[in-house]
């Protein structure tokens, strides 16, 4: 069975009772690597058979129709990406550009960390540049400071503004630092997996159409619903199109959408072009997954990531030799455009850090964490060190431990 994030892992028609019907598999959550078969309807299906049924899988091609789609609307629609966007992907010469744009007073976005230097840069840069990377090694603060730029880019009110990763967990962590920020943010989640629970579940779509109250009738369709299961086929066509409403009224409103690379290939965002698009993590994607958010009408796009880091996991050996493996953004970095690197590190100890500074950050990684020793365990530390130099004059530093 292939899988792939964000989307239907697999379906298959059931077979029981002489009963046949395609279903969608999904990942229940806290059930471990437990599987749940959901059928679409539940109309004649032998509910009491529990064995001697067959399930056949059925291989899915969304995510990768998806991307074969972006790079065909990316060759022949002129309103995928802007003429700077499309001669920068490939790699022709273009003038640089800057945009023209009001800079915030305070780069700090509220709820959030206030910006070492380096990110200060980094925002700075980006809000005036319609093409920027922005490289980061571990725990240097590339999430915070994608969430601040996206906070930036949404006031400036060009409408909202597409964030996303490959992984579910990244747009997830993403969500969550845009969602402190105070800005509306929507998390659009594949279908398969709104029964998934997560930190910022209650900023999914399906879930903020259930929490909203300016449609009474669509609520009452879909306590009706829950309640039995199943509407007439009269309710479920009214049903539907309340929904569809709900969520384009949820989406053309909200400051930023949220969404998985491929999730970005969403026939409820098919209609939407979006000026502004960030993608974290964009080193763990393959260009063509990449593209699926860009092709949405991208006018400054920023690409977020570590080249340094793996790369994207490509399982097909042709395809990684074909190219695959490479990502965007470090195609990019190949044809010359120059990363803009965070330098301050807040996750590891100050002795794991200096391996990865000094083998692929040319020694320029700097810690912004202490060594792991507590106040409590310095405090101890200088009142031995006071015991042992007792009535002498010295000097204790302690910055090789900070
Ligand atoms: N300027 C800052 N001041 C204080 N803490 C910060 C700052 N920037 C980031 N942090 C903290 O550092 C930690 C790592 O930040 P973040 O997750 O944004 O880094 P990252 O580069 O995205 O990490 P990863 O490599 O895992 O993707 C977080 O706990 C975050 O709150
Ligand atoms: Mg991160």
């Amino acid at each position: 069975m292939e899988c792939h994030s964000g989307e239907p892992e697999a379906s298959g028609p059931i077979e029981g009772s002489g009963f046949e019907q395609e279903a969608d598999l999904t990942q229940r959550p806290d059930y471990g690597d437990e599987i749940a078969i959901e059928l679409r309807s539940s109309v004649g299906a032998p509910v009491e058979v529990t064995h001697n049924f067959q399930v056949d899988f059925v291989w899915k091609s969304t995510s990768f129709d998806r991307m074969q789609s972006a790079l065909k609307t990316f060759a022949v629609d002129e309103t995928s990406v802007s003429g700077y966007i499309y001669h920068k992907l490939l790699g022709h010469e273009v003038e640089d550009v800057v945009i023209k744009c009001q800079l915030p007073k305070r780069f700090t976005a509220q709820g959030l960390p206030d910006l070492n230097h380096s990110q200060v840069y980094a925002v700075k840069t980006v809000l005036q540049r319609p093409l920027s990377l922005i490289q980061g090694p571990p725990g240097t603060g590339k999430t915070v400071t994608s969430a601040t730029i996206v906070y930036h880019l949404a006031r400036q009110g060009n409408g909202p503004v597409l964030v996303c990763a490959p992984s579910n967990i990244a747009v997830d962590q993403l969500t969550e630092k845009i969602h402190q920020t105070g800005l509306k943010v929507v998390r659009l989640c594949a279908k398969s997996r709104e029964a998934i629970d997560s930190p910022v579940s209650f900023l999914a779509l399906h879930n903020q159409i259930r929490n909203m109250d300016s449609m009474p009738e669509l609520q009452k369709l879909q306590q009706l619903k829950d309640e039995t299961g199943e509407l007439s086929s009269a309710d479920e066509k009214r049903y539907r199109a309340l929904k569809r409403t709900a969520e384009r009224e949820l989406l053309m409103n909200a400051d930023v959408i949220c969404c998985t690379c491929v999730g970005a290939g969403d026939p409820r965002l098919a209609k939407m072009q979006f000026r502004s698009i960030l993608i974290d993590e964009s080193t763990q994607a393959t260009e063509p997954e990449c593209m699926v958010p860009v092709v949405l009408g991208a006018k400054q796009l920023i690409l977020v990531g570590d080249h340094c880091q793996l790369g994207p996991v490509v399982m097909c050996k042709k395809a990684a030799k074909a190219g695959l493996s490479q990502s965007l953004f470090e195609r990019l970095v190949v044809l010359g455009i120059r990363p803009i690197r965070l330098q301050v590190q807040y996750r590891m100890h100050p002795a794991l850090s200096a391996f990865p500074s000094n083998i692929f950050y040319e020694g320029s990684l700097q810690n912004g964490v202490t060594a792991g020793v507590t106040v409590e365990m310095l405090g101890e530390a200088c009142m031995s060190l006071a015991k042992l130099y007792q009535d002498r004059p010295c000097l204790v530093g302690t910055r090789e431990f900070l």
